[in-house]
């Protein structure tokens, strides 16, 4: 039988519920939400699995001691004489470290990043005379502390880059949505995958190339071959493979309608190239025109939009106000018998929509402190019959 261990998935704020469900559904065990984590229990092929399938994850942490420290010297004396770092690498290997730290003590993240350092670097050269060489953007290893008052977590990284970097978004507009929270709107929405999709805010398409890969179960990180583990020593080449043709077996051909549209000409061909490049050009249309152009074509769908929220600047206050009462408009006037979702940090703007709220979830865009507000639009509504 494979050993099972800990892992800590972490994703963003007002995801945790949506990460568990996901991580049910892979086979964790002892799955518990935490604050922008959630924590599990299974073996090295479900963390292969993890990495490869999960779409509201952004790392999957391996905790390998947990300790108490009161001072620097304390946290150093630990790291340069309690683990044994050959287990994880070879001299020839390089690393870099995460560190997030919530304490009192220890107030710096990058001064305990150079703690871990010195410490890793003084094992090495105490045993071997020379040091492994940090490389902070493309290492080997990558070793997570986590310090929370005087407890301290090593954790090793088994994603490596962050696992919302699916590789099919080169290029992108100013405002991209990170592409797990894109996966995390979709899951929320609880499409049901047989309705039609819009997302007439596009973009550079994040949220359409995540919605057909949810509908085709697609694994998210499908385009990618480098992970943390995939540096390991204990890396097992057979076991990934048959992790990666599992997910592929799972894959359906789904002929659900996804469309996309934005009013920027140069975001469109951006969007197109995207999903050119996610291999779902034959899974979702986009068009350029303005969603005040538009109409519903269907008797319902799901729309989710991610419309500017004019956070940069005061005097946007009223354009994006005009604009969020337009996208009310249109909604309740061509849109009748959908469900739309819109995500925005701007509360004033949401005013503006003039249709009553039935579902709000709050969510971290970034730094934004977000809404993502559901509208269900009936037959006939009017802006007098909603409450705002
Ligand atoms: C916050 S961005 C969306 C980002 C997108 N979710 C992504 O991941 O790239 C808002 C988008 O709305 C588009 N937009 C603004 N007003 C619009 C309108 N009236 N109709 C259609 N698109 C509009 C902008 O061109 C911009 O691409």
């Amino acid at each position: 039988m494979e050993v099972t261990f800990k892992m800590i998935a972490k994703t963003f704020a007002g995801l945790e519920e949506t990460l568990a469900k996901e991580l049910q559904a892979l086979g964790a065990k002892n799955i518990e939400t935490l604050k922008r984590a959630v924590s599990f229990e299974g073996d090295k092929e479900l963390m292969y699995a993890c990495n490869l399938e999960l779409r509201t994850a952004l790392r999957i942490l391996v905790p390998l001691d947990t300790f108490q420290a009161k001072t620097e010297d304390e946290f150093y004396d630990f790291l340069r004489n309690q683990v044994d770092w050959t287990k994880y690498m070879d001299l020839m290997d390089t690393f870099a470290i995460d560190a997030v730290v919530n304490s009192t003590i220890f107030t710096h993240s990058q001064y305990i990043r150079h703690k871990t350092k010195d410490a890793i670097a003084d094992f090495f050269k105490a045993k071997f005379r020379r040091r492994p060489n940090v490389n902070a953007e493309n290492p080997h290893i990558t070793y997570n502390i986590h310090i929370s008052e005087t407890e301290c977590t090593l954790s090793l990284d088994s994603s490596g880059e962050v696992l919302s970097r699916r590789g099919y978004r080169t290029e992108a507009n100013t405002a991209p949505l990170n592409e797990a929270l894109a996966a995390g709107l979709i899951l929320l929405a609880d499409w049901d995958k047989e309705t039609s999709f819009l997302d007439p805010m596009c973009g550079s398409g994040t949220i359409l190339i995540e919605a057909a890969m949810i509908a085709n179960n697609i694994a998210p990180n499908t385009l990618r071959n480098k992970f943390g583990f995939t540096q390991w020593k204990d890396f097992d080449r057979k076991l990934w493979r048959a992790v990666r043709r599992n997910a592929k077996r799972k894959e359906t051909k789904n002929p659900v309608e996804i469309m996309g549209a934005d009013v920027s000409e140069p975001f469109i061909k951006i969007a197109e190239k995207n999903i050119e490049r996610a291999n779902l050009s034959h899974c979702i249309d986009v068009d350029q025109i303005s969603f005040q152009q538009t109409e519903g074509f269907d008797e319902k769908g799901l729309i989710i939009i991610n419309p500017p929220y004019g956070e940069r600047l005061i005097d946007e206050q009223e354009e994006v106000n005009d604009l969020y009462e337009e996208i009310g408009d249109t909604l309740k006037t061509y849109y009748s018998g959908y469900e739309a979702w819109i995500l925005s940090s701007n509360d004033e703007a949401f005013k503006h929509i003039g249709l009553k709220t039935s579902q709000k979830v709050s969510l971290y865009n970034g730094s934004l402190d977000c809404n993502f507000n559901q509208y269900e639009l009936y037959e006939g509504s009017k802006k007098e019959e909603y409450e705002v």
